[in-house]
Formats: structure tokens, C-alpha cells, sequence
């Protein structure tokens, strides 16, 4: 991720193609426990792998659950009408707390002689409310360690279930949300009533839980937000088959990007128009605007509509999270935005109605604001300020912003803290940075020349990394080139100069992290020796060779931007990159570099000949006739003799923020 405090997006043109979600977090651990409970097998898909998911799962094979994990499907075998465990069982929950809460429910209601223990944090989460509820009902459950906390120890109940149950709603939802899910176990005969006291916070996730529920046969009454009730005769029933659906909120910017950008459309997979959460109706605010939207079960697809998209004025507490979005929408549109009900904005991650009013005034856009509502007036054509958009440590506020990089004036965005998306999808935006598209030569490129051992491979490819940029290593590209001559029993001279170029343009090279394959064969070993080093050198003073690898290079030029590590990558491949470094080091560093690099890897190496080889090769690749190896005449100079790696980066990352 990146490491660096901004992102700079250059401007987007359009957008088409696939996205897939990771399945959410508090649905995954719902329906793992549902299925525990049911009678008979239930295949759930897209289950996120995550630490919560991981004690969850845990936990259910400890209760003899059938437990398959085939990557992201999972079969369950649940519990429904065989005997649980007699014997005494210890969990340990980790950090888990959408583990811990329904498990505890669960076990009390069933009882048992169950142990639950989790890290040391984990004994710092409060967990009294859910006990007091469970033991009004009649729930034997012991502190074993602080009042209030676990860990827990929980034995048989003897349930007394004739009066209503209280539980607090205006500290934890997940407390409503684990009695909801474990009572049903004691509702055979009887009705069981919760009672909510004091204001229930987080009603959408309540709403998800009783939306699980009817998927799973239990079809509680809900009255109001003060009443619950589990009708007699209930029983958890297995969907055979059920998907975890993605973060509805997370689907909304997706659903914007199809909305605004220009293209064949998005689809969305891991979430419907049918969710189960309240987060979907962001679909029909979207549609409001304009967008054009089909729906299947698990999966969206969004086009472009109305152009420019239609002004709104909307109710949006049913979507507070979601409805940012929108005001980041209306910068599009033919008339002004107005999001009212919005409130609980004020008390988010940030006060978000200042944070979205004082960054879509800094791109140029009059906002007005109140106590509770937001209205947004559309940027014409011309309007667009180039600007730096503050992210105040709320992963929505940048995730609704990058939107913003499509405006017409083609002006680039500037994403401070990108990182800070992580809370809740931490590949934001190298999802987006795969179905949008930008003009090639707005496409940022460093450019890292130098000579043979130089240290440009590591400083290319760990500026990369920072930067969240691609990284072409176009050595590589002339030492597979070579590797596949020798292979097809070539000679690399000019004699062979033209097969070589026939098999230069439609190398099937692939890179996979460190790893260099050639048709699938991974080819890293052999091409990264010395000898393939002197290969490479000879096919790459063959002018037509060069030539032929020209479009391959120029394709690793992709969003959001490259870092590109060679001999010509400023003098000839990429001659208008706004950063050039030309880097060196003294001949003796670099073969004691490259002998030190050998040794390690086991190869035994003479350094006076590592020096003259790696002479040889730089007199070759400065005086062939084509694309020598020179600075440009743009390049900055960084001799790196005496500089460790770590200042290295730290350099070209200087230079590259001060050209921003
Ligand atoms: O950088 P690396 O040592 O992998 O490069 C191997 C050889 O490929 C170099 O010695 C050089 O002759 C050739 N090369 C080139 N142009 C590039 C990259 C490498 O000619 N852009």
C-alpha cells in the first residue's frame, strides 16, 4: 500500500469492466453461525477471509460442525437435530468480536460446559449487557476473569422465558443481533419477546440480522425498534445455498463510477438490487440521477444515462453512508443536489458535511450547508480547480473523491492519505485503477536509466511499491528475448536478427511478482545469471530487436502510473517522462555489489572478473549504435556509491513530489 501521503490521479476518461467485492465482514459471521444451526449442509459463497472469520470457523468445527473450505466456498454441516458436545469445550476467540457475541448467545441458550477466552483486548470489550440479558432468561454464564468481561464460562440454562427479554440497544447493536440469532434455539414451543431498552444505535445491521433470519426459516416480528419477537414454533432452516454479499456502501462509488464515466458500463459482482442491506437503495438514488442500472441475483450492472446526470433533492437517512457519494455525483449534474436528514454526518469518522461542503468548494463547486442537510451545486466545463483534496482520516471522504478525477476540465485529482481507505476496502484503488481509463500520456512515468548493476532494479521496483505504481524491468524483457533465441536455437548476431525480432514481438513473457515466465515456464533462474546478462546485452544492440520490444515496453504504461528501470527508458521509450534519473556508482561499488548479490545466493564469484564483465558490457551497451546508454539530457544524476537503498528511494520520492 502506499506509503507515500498523497496519490495523485491523473484524469480519467472512462471506465468499463468488472469489479468483484469482498464479501462483508458482519454478514460473513452472521450466516456461518446460521448454518452451524441449521439442520443438514449449506454451501455458503464468497465468505470473507478474514481473523474473524478464521475463530468463527474454528469454533464450529470445535462444536463438530462439518467445516469444508474449498478458497472462498465453504460447506457447512450444521447442528439442527443432532446432539451437541457433552464435554467440556474451550474456545479461544481471538479479537473476534462478531465471533464472540452470537457464539456466547448461542451456547448459553443451548448450554453446555463451553469455555470462552479470547486476547488480551478481546478481555477488555465489554460483554455484561449480553450476559445480563442472556441470564434474565435464565442463561447460567460465569465471569472467570473481570465483572462485565471475559472471559466466560457458560453451563446449562434453565430457561424461564414466560417474560419479555430486556437488552440494551444504545450501546452495541451486535447484542440485539446475537439474541436474535440464538434464540430461535429455545422458541420450539413458545413466542420469546426482546425488548429493547434505551435508543437502538446501528438499525441497518439489526436489519441485516432479521434479513438473515428469514433467509434461514425465521421470520421474527419486528415492532417498531422497541419490540422483537421469535415466533413459536421456529426453526433455522438452511437456504442450501447462500452468497455473502459484498458492502453495499463500498458497491455505491462503483455504481457512481458507472453513473458518470463514459464507456460499456460496470458490473458489479457480489451484490444485487434484492441485498439484504440497507445500503442498496443507493441504487435508486443513482437511478434518480440518472443512472441506468440492471440487477441480478449477486450482481449490478451500471451505465452511463442522463448526461450531464439530473440535480436531486433526497431524503437520505435511510443510506447515510452511501449518500456522500452523491454529493460527489452532483458535481456532474444540470442543477444543484440538496441530501437532507443527513445529521449523523456530523458525528461520523469526521464531521462529514464540513469535510464534503469544504472539498467540493476547494475543486471549484458552490456548497451550502445547515445543520442536517448539504446542497451541492454542478461545476460547468471550465470550473474545475486543480486541488489537493484532504481526506481528515475517513476512508469515505477519499473513496467519493477519486470520482471526482473524470471531470471535463481534465484536471488531476490529488488524494491526501490515500491509505486511509483501509478500513474498509483496502484495494479501493487499484479496483478502480482496473476498469478506468486515462489518456496514455497523461500516465505518469519515472524513469530510472543506469548501468549494469547499478541498484535501478531494486530502486526502481521499491519507488514502485510506494508509489502504488506498475514496474517494468526492461532488462528483463532483452534476457528473456535472448533466452527464447538461444532456446529456438538462434545465434545472437545479426545473422539472426530478424527471427530474433519475430520472436521479440509476441514474447509470451508474464512477470508474477519476482518471477519471470516465458509460456508459462518460469524462466527467473535462468535469465537473471550473468551469462544471461551477456545474451541480453548482444540480442540488444540489434537495431530491429530493440525495435520489436518497443510496444510491449509503452503497454506497462497503466494506471495510476509506471515505474520503468533500463538503458533508454528516458531517451527513447518514454522521452516525455516528467521524472528522469540517470543512476550510477562507481565500477568497483557495483561489483562488489553484484558479488556480494552471487555469494548469497550460493554461486561462488571472482570479483576482478565480475568488474571486467561488467565493463565490458557497459562499453557495449554506451557504444552500440542505437539507443546507447546515456543520461537524457533531462535526467537528474544520483550516484548512489556511498548512499544506502532506503536513501535512495527517499530521493527519487523527493524529486518526484516536488515535480507534483
Ligand atoms: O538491466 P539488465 O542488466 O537486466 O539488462 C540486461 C541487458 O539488456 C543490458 O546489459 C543491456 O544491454 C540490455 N538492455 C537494453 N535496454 C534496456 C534494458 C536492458 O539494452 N532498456
Amino acid at each position: 500500500m502506499y506509503a507515500i501521503p498523497f496519490l495523485d490521479l491523473p484524469p480519467l476518461t472512462g471506465a468499463s469492466g468488472t469489479v468483484t467485492l469482498p464479501g462483508s465482514k458482519s454478514i460473513s459471521n452472521r450466516v456461518l453461525l446460521l448454518s452451524a444451526l441449521c439442520e443438514g449442509t449449506t454451501v455458503v459463497h464468497d465468505l470473507l477471509d478474514s481473523d474473524d472469520t478464521r475463530v468463527m470457523l474454528a469454533a464450529l468445527r470445535q462444536l463438530g460442525c462439518g467445516v469444508d473450505v474449498q478458497s472462498s466456498t465453504v460447506t457447512i454441516t450444521g447442528l439442527g437435530g443432532r446432539a451437541w458436545p457433552t464435554e467440556a469445550i474451550e474456545f479461544f476467540m481471538g479479537n473476534a468480536g462478531t465471533a464472540m457475541r452470537p457464539l456466547t448467545a448461542a451456547l448459553a441458550v443451548h448450554g453446555g460446559d463451553f469455555t470462552l477466552k479470547g486476547v488480551q483486548r478481546m478481555h477488555e470489550r465489554p460483554i455484561g449487557d449480553l450476559v445480563d440479558a442472556l441470564r434474565e432468561l435464565g442463561c447460567a454464564i460465569d465471569y472467570l476473569g473481570n465483572e462485565g468481561y471475559p472471559p466466560l464460562r457458560v453451563r446449562q440454562p434453565s430457561m424461564k422465558l414466560d417474560k419479555p427479554i430486556p437488552v440494551r440497544g444504545d450501546v452495541s447493536s451486535q447484542f440485539l443481533t446475537a439474541l436474535l440469532m440464538a434464540l430461535p434455539l429455545a422458541a420450539l414451543d413458545r413466542a420469546i419477546t426482546i425488548e429493547v431498552v434505551g435508543e437502538l444505535i446501528s438499525k441497518p445491521y439489526i436489519e441485516i440480522t432479521l434479513n438473515l433470519l428469514a433467509r434461514y426459516g425465521i421470520a421474527v416480528e419486528r415492532q417498531g425498534w422497541e419490540r422483537f419477537v421469535i415466533p413459536a414454533g421456529s426453526r433455522y432452516q438452511s437456504p442450501g445455498t447462500i452468497h455473502v454479499e459484498a458492502d453495499a456502501s463500498s458497491a455505491s462509488y462503483f455504481i457512481a463510477l458507472g453513473a458518470i464515466a463514459q464507456g460499456a458500463g460496470i458490473r458489479i459482482n457480489g451484490v444485487g438490487a434484492d441485498s439484504i442491506q440497507g445500503d442498496i437503495r443507493f441504487v435508486e438514488a443513482a437511478q434518480l440521477m440518472g443512472a441506468q442500472v440492471k440487477s441480478g441475483p449477486n450482481w449490478l450492472e451500471i451505465t452511463r444515462g442522463a448526461w450531464p446526470l439530473k440535480g436531486i433533492t433526497l431524503d437520505c437517512n435511510h443510506i447515510p453512508d452511501a449518500a456522500m457519494t452523491l454529493a460527489v455525483m452532483a458535481l456532474y449534474a444540470n442543477g444543484p443536489t440538496t441530501l437532507t436528514n443527513i445529521a449523523s454526518w456530523r458525528v461520523k469518522e469526521t464531521d462529514r458535511i464540513a469535510a464534503m461542503a469544504t472539498e467540493c468548494r476547494k475543486l471549484g463547486a458552490n456548497v451550502e450547508e445547515g445543520p442536517d442537510w448539504i446542497k451541492v451545486h454542478p461545476l460547468a466545463t471550465g470550473r474545475w480547480k486543480k486541488t489537493s483534496i484532504h481526506t481528515y482520516d475517513d476512508h469515505r471522504v477519499a473513496m467519493c473523491f477519486s470520482l471526482a478525477a473524470f471531470n471535463a476540465d481534465a484536471v488531476p485529482v490529488r488524494i491526501e492519505d490515500p491509505k486511509c481507505v483501509a478500513k474498509t476496502f483496502p484495494d479501493y484503488f487499484e479496483t478502480l485503477f482496473a476498469v478506468a481509463s486515462a489518456d496514455t500520456a497523461q500516465i505518469p512515468v519515472i524513469c530510472i536509466d543506469g548501468p549494469t548493476a547499478s541498484g535501478k532494479g531494486t530502486l526502481a521496483s521499491r519507488v514502485a511499491a510506494q508509489l502504488g505504481y506498475h514496474y517494468l524491468d526492461s532488462g528483463a524483457l532483452y534476457r528473456v528475448t535472448a533466452h527464447a533465441a538461444l532456446q529456438a536455437g538462434l545465434t545472437l548476431d545479426a545473422n539472426d536478427e530478424a527471427k530474433i525480432a519475430q520472436l521479440a514481438r509476441t514474447l509470451p513473457v508474464r512477470f508474477d511478482g519476482e518471477q519471470v515466465l516465458l509460456s508459462n515456464v518460469d524462466v527467473t533462474d535462468a535469465i537473471r545469471s550473468e551469462q544471461g546478462g551477456m545474451n541480453a546485452s548482444k540480442v540488444s544492440v540489434l537495431p530491429a530487436v530493440r525495435e520489436a520490444l518497443v510496444d510491449l515496453q509503452l503497454s506497462f504504461r497503466r494506471l495510476p502510473g509506471l515505474l520503468a528501470d533500463g538503458r533508454d527508458m528516458g531517451t527513447v521509450i518514454f522521452p516525455k517522462a516528467p521524472l528522469k534519473v540517470f543512476l550510477t556508482a562507481s565500477a568497483a561499488q557495483r561489483a562488489e555489489r553484484r558479488h556480494k548479490q552471487l555469494i548469497s545466493k550460493g554461486f561462488s564469484a571472482n570479483i576482478e572478473r565480475l568488474r571486467a564483465d561488467l565493463e565490458a558490457r557497459d562499453a557495449r551497451d554506451t557504444s552500440r549504435a542505437v539507443a546507447p546508454l546515456k543520461p537524457a539530457r533531462d535526467a537528474l544524476q544520483l550516484d548512489n556509491s556511498q548512499l544506502s537503498i532506503e536513501a535512495s528511494v527517499q530521493q527519487v520520492l523527493d524529486w518526484w513530489q516536488s515535480r507534483g
